[in-house]
Formats: structure tokens, C-alpha cells, sequence
């Protein structure tokens, strides 16, 4: 649904801060999907989730909605806002209202609900992301914490109920707990058919949530395929500066004493593999 062929994109260009940031990247998401692009700092991960909205636009190569080029002037350039939702890195960058309730109901009112229906999906948003919608619609959103703005940004997209939702590194500096919220809300989102792509630099929630990792480095895919293959493909992981995530490290320790150790996504999965071959040694 989503498709971008042979795109390119160089900032400055013609000034001696040129920056190649994208290099022929070609790519498809499909309907469904939970990707996750990863790469080192600087490896054009914003700017790549950037052009799935037309935010930024490419300097060659197309970007296909259903198949029509988002980026020709006869698009309708609604049709993006409403199946694309991209929930900025940094929430700061996105934020312009001067309340809550005028930040997340923005979205709903510029796709032309009324009022009423706007601060209803606003609501909605606002206590799914873990608000009490009553007491915080008033304020600014410039005035909560990082992991609150965070929240706040992501409940303005999903007010939108967009079809692809992007999120530029959601739990990027959030505890324990708040990191838990948004990744139980992605995965809400995963089971109600919502397409995912995730920007993240931990390797645990890229393998835990997503079933495809893009890979960038110096602006180009170096890897797009499943999470099992990418965590044997060790070069790109160590030129990434990325980890491996526990649960397959862990498989790697223990098939040295049970070759037919699966792959697992998590630390439930290993256990339960565990219990079930004592089950079995009985
Ligand atoms: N607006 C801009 N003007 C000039 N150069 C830019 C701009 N935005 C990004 N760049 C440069 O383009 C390259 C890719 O940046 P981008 O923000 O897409 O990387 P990233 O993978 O998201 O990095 P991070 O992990 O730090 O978020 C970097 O070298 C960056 O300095
Ligand atoms: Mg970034």
C-alpha cells in the first residue's frame, strides 16, 4: 500500500554541508505489517519515515500511496494525513496548540469531523495513551514531562485512527513502566490491523514487537528481511552499533545443550520452552 521506489534525498546540496542522508532506497509495506527501522545515529531513519507522508520530499525516486504518487500536485494531500501517522522523535517538534484538547483533536477536526466528534476522538486518545482525558485537556502540552509529551503526541495521530501508524523512537528515554504502556498500545494497535513502523535503537522491542526489520546504514537498507535473520547477520548488527537482544543471545548459550532450541522473542517464550522439556524429562 505504501511503496517507495529509488528514492534519494541530499540536504544542503549544494552547500559544503551536503549531506547524502537516503541512497536509492526502495521499499514496500504492506497492510499488516510491524517493522522496525534501525540503523546507527545518523543513518537517515527520520528522514526515511518522513517521506511516508510527504513531509519531507525525496530529490528523485517516488513515494506511492496505493499506488499514487503522494508528492504530485493533483494528490489529495488529505488522503496522506488520514492513512499515515507519523508521531515525530521529538514531540516538541510537533506540538503548535496551546492546549491538550486543541493539540489532539486537530488532527479529527482538519479531516473534517465535527467539534463534537473531534474532542470525542480526542478523549478516547487522550485515555488510551494512559490520561485522564478531564484533567489534562486544558493545559499546554509544552508544559509536561518528555515520556507525557510523548504520550500526548502519540494520542494527537491515533485520534486520526491512521492506517500506518509511524512512531520515530516511541520509548526512547521512558521508564520501565511508561515504556511497557506504549508497547502494549503499539501491539493494541498491531491487533486491530493497524500497520506499525517503528524507528528504535533497542533491539528487545524491535524483535518483540516487529515480524520485518529494515536496516539502514549511511542511508541505505543494508538489511530488510525477518528478525531471525537479521539477528544471525552479526556484521551489520556490530556496524550498527546496535545489540543483540537478550532472548537471542540466550538461544545462542543454550544450543550448546539443546540443538532444538527455537527462536524466541522474549524471555516468556524461553521459559516456556524450558518448562515443557522438563515436562518431557519426567
Ligand atoms: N534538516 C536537516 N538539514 C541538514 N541535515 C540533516 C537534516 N536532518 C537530518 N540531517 C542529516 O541527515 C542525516 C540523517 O539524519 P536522520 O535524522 O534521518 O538520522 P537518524 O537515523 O534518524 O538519526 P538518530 O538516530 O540520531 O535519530 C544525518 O547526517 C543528519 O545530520
Ligand atoms: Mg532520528
Amino acid at each position: 500500500m505504501l511503496e517507495l521506489q529509488n528514492v534519494s534525498l541530499t540536504y544542503d546540496p549544494s552547500t559544503k554541508f551536503k549531506k547524502e542522508a537516503l541512497v536509492d532506497i526502495n521499499l514496500k509495506i504492506q497492510k499488516g505489517e510491524a517493522i522496525s527501522i534501525v540503523g546507527h545515529v545518523g543513518s537517515g531513519k527520520s528522514s526515511l519515515v518522513q517521506l511516508f507522508n510527504g513531509l519531507i520530499k525525496p530529490d528523485s525516486g517516488f513515494v506511492f500511496l496505493n499506488g499514487k504518487d503522494i508528492n504530485k500536485r493533483e494528490f489529495n494531500s488529505k488522503e496522506i494525513v488520514k492513512t499515515v501517522g507519523v508521531v515525530f522523535q521529538y514531540p516538541e517538534e510537533q506540538f503548535f496548540a496551546e492546549t491538550v484538547l486543541e493539540e489532539v483533536s486537530f488532527g479529527p477536526r482538519n479531516l473534517g469531523f465535527s467539534e463534537g466528534e473531534a474532542r470525542r476522538d480526542a478523549y478516547e486518545s487522550l485515555e488510551i495513551m494512559g490520561f485522564n482525558a478531564d484533567e489534562v485537556i486544558s493545559r499546554s502540552p509544552f508544559e509536561f514531562s518528555g515520556g507525557e509529551k510523548r504520550r500526548i503526541a502519540i494520542a494527537s495521530i491515533i485520534s486520526m485512527k491512521p492506517e500506518i501508524l509511524v512512531l520515530d523512537e516511541p520509548t526512547a528515554g521512558m521508564d520501565f513502566q511508561g515504556t511497557k504502556n506504549i508497547l502494549s498500545h503499539i501491539n493494541n494497535e498491531l491487533q486491530i490491523g493497524t500497520t506499525v513502523v517503528i524507528v528504535t535503537h533497542n533491539m528487545d522491542e524491535a524483535l518483540l514487537i516487529s515480524n520485518r526489520i529494515v536496516a539502514l546504514t549511511d542511508g541505505k537498507i543494508v538489511f530488510d528481511g525477518t528478525p531471525e535473520e537479521f539477528f544471525k547477520k552479526k556484521e551489520i548488527i556490530l556496524s550498527a552499533g546496535l545489540d543483540v537482544p537478550f532472548a537471542v543471545s540466550f538461544r545462542e548459550k543454550a544450543l550448546r545443550c539443546f540443538d532444538d532450541f527455537p527462536f524466541c522473542r522474549n524471555s516468556e517464550e524461553i521459559l516456556n520452552f524450558v518448562l515443557e522439556k522438563k515436562v518431557e524429562k519426567r
